[in-house]
Formats: structure tokens, C-alpha cells, sequence
């Protein structure tokens, strides 16, 4: 029973396999050239771009860039955006792929970084912090992640990015937890570079990721790699032109290939009904593990809120320990630890219990195996008492 969504989705849509499959029998080239393997692999980069971009509100495609994953989408932005003396709000929330290159430019560039606190009962953001942080001087840069991939509360972007915005600072959104099963778009997000993973709640394969850039804002930011787009290739310069921008090298067309039948499967089922199906399945969960005597749920009981993620620690063991058992004897495939998130656990105080368990559901997790969970997780905190 695999519950590790939240890390990669799993099982993956048999459209998305096919792609995949597909491309690796007949695919011959990456899009740059003009025989007609070329000309037919251009056309499915753009397809799988231009479903991207009508997924994510994006009225040009060009903007949607191809990467490698929520994590080069990210440092994308901030190693390219950011330089000495620059004033940075990210989050206790966030994940390392942005704590570790912001501490990075700390060190390297003399970046200022402010990080704000969460309320643990929430699991909210606190906006009032954002609001005297922004005071207190021009801010180039928040950061601000959809959803926690600790406690799994969604967070109110939209709300924080216009506070960030009536400021004059750029808005740089992680929805790395969200993106494909919970309405994501640009607009709606209130983001000037919106990050995401293709490989999530997309279903798509893993290697894959994208960056989307408000109209402009790629102006701001100089590329993580250069070389070879294909274009423009008599020039020594990089072009400025979007999306090659950002994407040197051959592309990834196995992965892209997955990617856009990922982005279709999505389109046709809709994010709203992904969203129902995982909030229906997350609060069940979540209740169910709130009855169990014992458990600290870090996820906080607030229904609809909640993007398919219940974290919990058992108290008096240690939280690989215990995701050790459900493996081992439940069959249950889970994750613990500090799921690269250590500043939630240091505010929770999680920390010294090695973490949490995270139990992370998707669209294909059964009733079945949602109960088996259940029952499982209530055996292990009745072993540990
Ligand atoms: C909140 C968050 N941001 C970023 C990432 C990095 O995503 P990727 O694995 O696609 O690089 C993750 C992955 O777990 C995540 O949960």
C-alpha cells in the first residue's frame, strides 16, 4: 500500500505510461533540428506546453518552462533573481530546495533572508509577521509555499502575495504540494514565478518539473545553465528569448512526453474533482487518526484545507521506527522523518522524535486502503502505550 505521495505520486495514470513508453520506441530526437523525428518532437513539446500553460492560467506558453523538478524550478528563480543586499522573506514552512539555496546567497552573496513563523494549531502562515517584515524596508523577494509538505494545510497565497505585492515585492510561489490535484494558477495565486513538480500531483513522471514566469518577470532572472538550445545558434550569447532562455541542453523527452499526457489526464478529470476526491480522502484520514489515543496529529483538523498529507508522531517512538513497522508489518509504505523540512519540526518540536510519520494519499489511494491505515497506525499507538 503506498502512501508517498506526497514524495512522488504512485501508481501513475496508464495514459502517462504510454507516453513514455511510446516515445522511448518511436522518439528519436529532442525538438532541435529539421528532419521529421525533430519536427514531431517539437510538436510534442509544444503540446505538452500549451496543456501546461491552459492547466496553470497561463495565457502564453512560452512562459511555461521545462525542468527537472520543483527543486531546479526554484533555485531557478532564486540563484537567478537575487544579489547582494537584497531583502528576502521565505518561511519556517518551506522546504530545503529553498532554505539551502537562500542560505546559500546568505553566505555567497550577502542576501538579508527573514523567515516567518506559522501557528501550529492552523497551520497557517502568519500574515500579521509578513505585513511588519514588508514595513520594514523594500523586500525583493517572498516566498511563499502553497502547501507544507509537513502538515499539509494550504495556505491562503493569494491573500499574502497581494500584501507582498502592494509592496512593491516580487512573489515566488512553491506549489510543489499542490499543483495538479488543487487549483493552481498563476493569476489566481497572485505569483510572479510559479514552481512545480510534474512528477506529484500531476502523476507525471519523476525528473520532470516546471517553472511558469509572469509576463516580463524572465527579464529579471539570468538562467541556471547555458549552452545549446538549438536557436540562435551563431550567437555565443544566451538567447533572451522565452522559454529557450531556460532550457539549454537536450530536453528530457521521455519525461516531457509523460509530462504532457500527465497535464491532459489532469484537464479531462479537472483539478476541482482531483481536489474533491483528495480532500475527501485526507479529512476522512485525518479523522480517523485523530480518534486514536495517543497520536499527535501535526495536521490540524480543519476540513477542505488539507491537500492529501496527515503527519503524526507516536509518542515514545522514534518516527523511523515506526514507519519501519508499518512497512514491515502492515505493508505500508510511508514516510518519516523531516521530509527535508526541518524548521516545521524545530517549531513543532518534532525534531527529537526523529521527525513524523507522513501518510500522503492520491488519487488512486482506496477506501480500502485508507482503513487499512487506520487500523494499522491504531495497532502500533496501542503497542507504544
Ligand atoms: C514543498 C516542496 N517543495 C519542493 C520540493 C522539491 O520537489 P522536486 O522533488 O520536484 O524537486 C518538494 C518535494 O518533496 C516539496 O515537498
Amino acid at each position: 500500500m503506498y502512501f508517498d505521495n506526497a514524495a512522488t505520486s504512485f501508481p501513475r495514470p496508464e495514459s502517462v505510461i504510454r507516453a513514455v513508453e511510446g516515445w522511448l520506441r518511436a522518439g528519436c530526437a529532442a525538438g532541435r533540428g529539421g528532419h521529421a523525428g525533430a519536427v514531431d518532437a517539437a510538436l510534442l513539446v509544444q503540446r505538452c506546453r500549451s496543456s501546461l500553460a491552459a492547466l496553470l492560467g497561463v495565457a502564453s506558453p512560452r512562459q511555461v518552462v521545462l525542468t527537472s523538478g520543483c527543486t531546479e524550478s526554484l533555485n531557478t528563480v532564486l540563484l537567478g533573481l537575487l544579489s547582494a543586499g537584497d531583502r528576502v522573506i521565505a518561511s519556517e514552512l518551506d522546504h530545503n530546495s529553498v532554505l539551502r539555496p537562500l542560505a546559500w546567497l546568505e553566505r555567497t552573496r550577502g542576501i538579508h533572508l527573514d523567515l516567518l513563523g506559522f501557528d501550529a494549531g492552523t497551520g497557517l502562515l502568519d500574515a500579521l509577521q509578513l505585513e511588519q517584515l514588508l514595513d520594514a524596508g523594500p523586500v525583493r523577494l517572498v516566498v511563499l509555499t502553497h502547501a507544507s509538505n509537513v502538515t499539509g494545510r494550504v495556505q491562503r497565497v493569494s491573500e499574502l502575495a497581494a500584501l507582498a505585492a502592494s509592496r512593491g515585492a516580487l512573489v515566488l510561489v512553491d506549489a510543489a504540494q499542490t499543483a495538479g490535484h488543487w487549483p493552481c494558477s498563476l493569476d489566481g495565486l497572485g505569483a510572479d514565478f510559479l514552481a512545480l513538480p510534474g512528477h506529484k500531483g500531476l502523476c507525471g513522471p519523476l525528473g520532470t518539473g516546471v517553472l511558469v514566469f509572469r509576463e516580463g518577470r524572465e527579464d529579471l532572472v539570468s538562467p541556471l545553465k547555458f549552452g545549446g538550445t538549438g536557436t540562435e545558434s551563431e550567437l555565443l550569447a544566451q538567447p533572451e528569448r522565452m522559454p529557450e532562455k531556460f532550457e539549454s541542453g537536450n530536453l528530457n523527452m521521455p519525461g516531457i512526453a509523460g509530462l504532457g499526457a500527465a497535464a491532459d489526464w489532469v484537464l479531462e478529470r479537472t483539478p476541482e474533482l482531483l481536489r474533491a476526491n483528495l480532500v475527501a480522502k485526507t479529512d476522512w484520514l485525518s479523522a480517523e487518526l485523530g480518534r486514536i489515543s495517543g497520536l499527535r496529529l501535526l495536521t490540524p483538523g480543519v476540513p477542505g484545507e488539507i491537500c492529501g498529507i496527515v503527519s503524526f508522531v507516536v509518542p515514545g517512538l522514534d518516527a523511523h521506527e515506526a514507519a519501519m513497522v508499518l512497512e514491515q508489518a502492515f505493508g505500508i509504505r510511508c514516510r518519516a522523518g523531516l521530509h527535508c523540512a526541518p524548521l516545521v519540526h524545530r517549531a513543532l518540536g518534532t525534531e527529537s522524535a526523529g521527525g513524523a510519520v507522513r501518510l500522503s494519499v492520491g488519487e488512486f489511494t482506496t477506501e480500502s486502503e485508507l482503513a487499512q491505515a487506520v487500523s494499522a497506525v491504531g495497532e502500533l499507538a496501542m503497542v507504544a502505550r
